[in-house]
């Protein structure tokens, strides 16, 4: 059971991929660059190159799950939202149903069910969460949603919240949805969602 990890070199894809690494879990890092390979090869992780603006269909051979941590990023427009947040997401469930991947587990974001609740000028990247999280659900593709509040770079506590009123915060560290990944996709759980914050609970108690 492969799964190919899309967005593998940013922050969560990088601490996921080694965990995954670590334990054995198989993986396949989709990465944008040969400059990015080095870091894969170090870790003994395969990597495959492609983008999620071009044709990557190529990326899923050998797969038969899908990781999505792939994001647009806070330094680019609404364009970017669009094309990658929203339509690369979407093309990768599409390529997932075409492909009969078992599963696809999607970073998305807490609270992308209600964008119009968002700041304002969060609003877009909500929005294009909220539609990816849509077609992923009516996709057919089993999947699983994970819903992190605001990222931090705090080490791993492990320890977890699955609401802001639990948590009394919004807040979870890259390090700890990197886990909480791992531990989803190690499981057998399919078509859940679960808000994921910092907090105090272990994360079998948060995905059982
Ligand atoms: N920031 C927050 O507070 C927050 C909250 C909730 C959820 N999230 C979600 O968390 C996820 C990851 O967060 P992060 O901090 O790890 O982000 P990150 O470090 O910015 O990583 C994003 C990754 O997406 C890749 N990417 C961007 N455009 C791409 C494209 N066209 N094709 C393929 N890959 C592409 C980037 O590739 P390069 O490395 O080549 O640039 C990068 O590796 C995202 O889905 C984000 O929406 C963020």
């Amino acid at each position: 059971m492969t799964a190919l990890v899309i967005g593998a070199n940013g922050q969560i894809g990088k601490q996921f991929c080694e965990l995954a690494q670590k334990a054995g879990t198989p993986i396949k890092a989709m990465i944008r660059s040969e400059e990015q390979v080095p870091w894969f090869n170090d870790r003994g992780i395969d990597t495959v190159i492609a983008d999620l603006e071009d044709d990557f269909e190529h990326a899923f051979e050998g797969c038969d799950q899908v990781v999505f941590t792939a994001g647009s990023g806070p330094h680019t427009g609404p364009d970017k939202t669009l094309l990658i947040d929203l339509y690369g997401a979407i093309r990768a469930a599409d390529i997932a149903k075409q492909k009969g991947i078992s599963r696809y587990l999607m970073i998305s974001a807490i609270r992308a069910e209600n964008p119009m609740e968002a700041p304002e000028k969060l609003r877009p990247y909500m929005a294009a969460k909220f539609a990816a999280d849509a077609h992923l659900r009516n996709s057919g593709v089993p999947y699983v949603i994970l819903k992190p509040g605001r990222l931090t770079d705090d080490a791993a506590s492990q320890h977890f919240a699955s609401s802001i009123d639990e948590a009394g915060d919004n807040q979870i560290s890259r390090a700890n949805v990197a886990h909480a990944l791992h531990y989803a996709l190690q499981s057998s759980v399919i078509n859940k969602e679960f808000a994921l914050l910092d907090g105090k609970r272990s994360i079998d108690e948060i995905i059982k």
